[in-house]
């Protein structure tokens, strides 16, 4: 399957949010190395929390849609993508658009550029947990892109699976690793060591953990019911911090600054940037949380994960022993927790560290393929 365009193939990399800058990072830097012609475009779907990751990354869109609204509706937000990506897909005329994972941003794209007939390329494709409302609305957003796209770059052999499964040609799969491994082997040497828990008062040696979560099927007494695990944890362990970066939604903020803001060793913080998450992840002894991210960098960091969701759609750290669901069961999440902390060898099954998602090098396989697609 080759195409071949009369000039220098332009392509099109799309992104609106933090993980989708954070895993596209690698693959804008490996087009710039390329023969293609590049040109980002950043729909804002969030601001702050992609602002700050641009700038570390030292990218500068070519555009900015800037459409993140406060407590924004995911009709509200498609709406204003369709309605301003369209235009700039028309003029721009990319040869083919590139968008990552599972957001508004990618299906929304992906079905504007579709509808110029524009080809598609999703990185991070195939990823299922065939329920359809689980995550909502990710696995909704992955089903639709993965109908539209023209090349998908699938992470793992499961996620490769799932697309064959689904009827997609074998020869527009393309097995690559997940971009995510690529951003973290690109940075992980060169980021100083900034010992970020210590800047919160965290003291030399305490056990710590890094907590996240902000996910829909979450809001509510799913959430409530995580911030009470961590109450429980801490009144157990009377030396055990955690640090907490607390999304932007404000769903979310609502809930858990009014249930843990109070609690000394309970560390709740703005988003963090790269250097600061890494660093904290190295330092924390396990990880809580419901990122689809964090699931994939902390094996590679050979930190357990317990993930606070029913299903996950990335299995293979499951299955690696490196990540357990727990759901959100506050009896759940802390007799698990608690036999990270004081089992040894419970502990030492669940920290090896294994790279299920890549070896980093998906970026260059990815710009590889459409160098193959393109004849280039
Ligand atoms: C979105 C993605 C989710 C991804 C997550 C990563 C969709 C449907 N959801 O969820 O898949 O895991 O991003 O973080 O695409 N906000 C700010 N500043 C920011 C970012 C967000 O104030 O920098 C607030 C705004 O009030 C915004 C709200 O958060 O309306 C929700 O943002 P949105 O992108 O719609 O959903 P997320 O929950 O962030």
């Amino acid at each position: 399957m080759v195409a071949s365009p009369q000039k220098t193939p332009k392509i099109m990399v799309v992104f609106g949010t933090r993980p989708e800058i954070i895993k596209m990072y690698p693959v804008i830097k490996a087009l710039e190395e390329s023969p293609f012609a590049l040109y980002t475009l950043n729909t804002a779907q969030h601001r702050e929390m992609v602002d700050m990751f641009l700038k570390t990354f030292a990218i500068t869109p070519h555009q900015d849609l800037d459409l993140m609204q406060s407590r924004q509706t995911l009709a509200g937000l498609a709406a204003r993508l369709m309605e301003s990506i369209s235009p700039i897909l028309e003029q721009e005329a990319p040869d083919m658009v590139l968008v990552q994972g599972d957001t508004t941003t990618v299906m929304m794209t992906a079905l504007a550029a579709s509808y110029l007939k524009i080809p598609v390329g999703h990185v991070e494709a195939g990823l299922r947990t065939d329920q359809f409302y689980d995550p909502f609305p990710e696995e909704i957003n992955r089903r639709v892109t993965g109908q539209l796209a023209m090349l998908h770059f699938a992470p793992t052999p499961l996620a490769a699976e799932s697309l064959a499964r689904e009827g997609v040609a074998s020869d527009r799969i393309f097995m690559t690793g997940n971009t995510v491994i690529d951003a973290l082997l690109k940075t992980h040497e060169r980021f100083p060591d900034v010992n970020y828990p210590s800047t919160l008062g965290v003291p030399e040696g305490a056990p710590l953990i890094l907590v996240t979560a902000h996910r829909r099927e979450n809001w509510g007494e799913p959430l409530i019911h995580i911030c009470q695990a961590l109450l429980t944890l801490c009144e157990g362990q009377t030396d055990l911090h955690f640090v907490f970066p607390v999304h932007k939604n404000p769903v979310v903020r609502d809930i858990v600054y009014p249930a843990l803001e109070n609690h000394p060793r309970i560390h709740l913080v703005e988003p963090l940037d790269y250097v600061q998450l890494m660093d904290t992840m190295r330092r924390s002894r396990l990880i809580l949380t419901d990122s689809g991210g964090l699931q994939e960098e902390a094996p590679a960091l050979g930190k357990p994960v317990l993930v606070m969701r029913e299903t996950t759609e990335r299995p293979e750290g499951v299955a690696a022993g490196t990540a357990r669901l727990v759901g959100t069961d506050i009896d759940t999440i802390v007799e698990q927790t608690l036999r990270l902390l004081n089992d040894e060898a419970a502990y030492s099954s669940m920290s090896r560290a294994i790279n299920p998602y890549g070896d980093g090098t998906a970026a260059q396989q990815i710009v590889a393929a459409l160098a193959n697609y393109f004849g280039v």
